[in-house]
């Protein structure tokens, strides 16, 4: 542990990922939803989607990663100092997350933990990861470690949003003489009042959402973000900055079509900024698309598709790699960037010390950031391979169960009658989940929750 005095490079030490073991194919999904062929798998982009059955839920899944966490680095429960949640999933208007998260502490005799819960749609987990690293930065920080968890199940009602669902917790642990260094100065927020998005009625877990509003108030929040992130690169490092500073570009993916459509327009950005930033045919090709006016940009889906085409070359070297998971597990709100960055260290962890990666969150109503961390290699057990090694994302996705869309709608309905009820047992049935997994049992006449955890030793 390092001492408590000049913390440097500060950021993630670890990082562990849990998303349910059931999912549906979205080509399945296609077929079942009497859509077009491809409308998810291209047209979304996404391929497969994991959802929670009836005994998982967001306070599961975020014990099963926090335990398995502190389990595989060894981590002493009494290190933990402060633990914040990043959660858009309500299941309780006052209790938080990270109170239900204290169970892990407990035997350890540990209540001494700051932090709780951050709400805003999807960039709740990055409030949670920059609340922890100001704390290590600060003057309170008393030389333990932070712990970020970002826990989610996105379930949309029946109709086009809905293959844009999926589910899944992620725990970082955040600390000093990171692999995954902050670029503390680098950073660049776009807030603001929008109804793109949102989840007014209490009594369901479904959002009210209008899907192209959000799509659009996520391209505007990125050129935003990326402008003040630019002029800041300048300011510090007296030059301009483009897309070729940065190794990889990580997004937080709804679905992966935005993804795709968000960085053409951040080349368009380059462009408008600086015609030479980009090759000579991509020049040609934006060049009728100069004079729009922003609005009109928004609108052109001429100019989507020729930002896509152009800048497809550079997509495939510094954004694909962070795609992985996103596509395989589907939308996960909090956890949604941060599996994203998973995807990248396990695509590419064996070339990643020395690189920089720009990320950018966003939440619906709206809040986002671009910000930017720097990889180096760590020391054991906290080093990048290491981490590669111990989230085990093959085994996690190989190990999963396909269901059929009839069963996962089923599923749906039963979590409909369930969300907001009291007095219930689930089914129990954990045949699914792996050993270590934590499930729901019961539900109590006073809606308390109780949970338990798979035995290590069954099957
Ligand atoms: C994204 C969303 C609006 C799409 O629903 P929709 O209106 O039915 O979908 P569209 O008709 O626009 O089709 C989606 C894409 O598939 C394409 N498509 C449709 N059928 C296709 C097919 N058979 N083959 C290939 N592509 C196809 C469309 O052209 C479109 O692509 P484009 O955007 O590049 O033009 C909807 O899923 C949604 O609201 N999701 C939630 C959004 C969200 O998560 N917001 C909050 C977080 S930011």
């Amino acid at each position: 542990m390092a001492s408590s005095s000049h913390p440097n490079n500060v950021g993630i030490l670890a990082i562990d990922i849990y998303f349910p073991p059931t999912c549906v194919q979205q080509g399945a999904l296609e077929e079942h939803d009497g859509v077009s062929k491809g409308k998810y798998t291209i047209g979304l982009g996404q391929d497969c989607m994991a959802f929670c059955t009836d005994v998982e839920d967001v306070i599961s899944m975020s014990l099963t990663v926090v335990t398995s966490l502190l389990e595989k680095y060894n981590v002493d429960s009494k290190q933990i100092g402060r633990l914040e949640v990043g959660s858009e999933t309500v299941i309780d208007k006052s209790k938080s997350i990270k109170t239900f998260l204290m169970q892990v502490f407990e035997e350890s005799g540990n209540a001494d933990i700051e932090g709780v819960d951050s709400t805003n749609a999807c960039y709740g987990g990055t409030a949670a990861l920059f609340n922890c690293v100001n704390w290590v930065e600060s003057s309170s920080w008393d030389g333990r470690y932070g712990l970020v968890v970002c826990t989610d199940s996105a379930v949309y009602a029946e109709g086009p949003a809905r293959p844009t669902g999926g589910a899944a917790a992620i725990a970082m642990l955040i600390g000093p003489d990171a692999p995954i260094v902050f670029e503390s100065k680098l950073r660049g927020s776009h807030m603001s009042h929008v109804y793109d998005f949102y989840k007014p009625n209490l009594a369901s877990e479904y959002p009210v959402v209008d899907g192209m509003l959000s799509q659009t108030c996520y391209l505007m929040a990125l050129d935003s973000c990326y402008r003040l992130l630019c002029e800041k690169f300048e300011k510090l490092e007296g030059r301009p900055f483009s897309i070729s500073d940065s190794d990889y570009f990580v997004f937080h993916s709804p679905y992966n079509k935005l993804v795709q459509k968000s960085f053409g327009r951040l080349y368009f950005n380059d462009f408008q900024r600086n015609p030479s930033f980009v090759d000579e045919v991509s020049r040609n090709a934006l060049a009728p698309f100069a004079s729009l006016s922003g609005d009109e940009s928004y609108r052109s889906r001429d100019l989507e598709k020729a930002n896509q085409q152009a800048a497809k070359h550079v997509y495939d070297a510094k954004v694909q790699p962070g795609t992985l998971i996103p596509k395989q597990v589907g939308n996960m709100y909090t956890a949604s960037l941060y599996s994203a960055f998973a995807s990248l260290l396990h695509n590419k962890h064996d070339s990643l010390v020395g690189k920089r990666v720009v990320m950018f969150s966003y939440g619906s109503g709206l809040t986002a950031t671009m910000f930017s961390f720097r990889l180096q290699e760590g020391q054991q057990p906290f080093n990048l391979s290491n981490i590669v090694k111990l989230m085990n994302v093959s085994d996690k996705l190989k190990q999963r169960i396909e269901v059929t869309p009839e069963k996962f709608v089923e599923t749906l309905k039963i979590m409909e009658q369930r969300y907001g009820a009291k007095d219930f047992v689930t089914s129990m049935d954990c045949s699914y989940l792996h050993p270590g997994t934590f499930y729901l049992t019961k539900v109590d006449s006073m809606y308390r929750r109780f949970y338990s955890k798979k035995d290590t030793m069954s099957r």
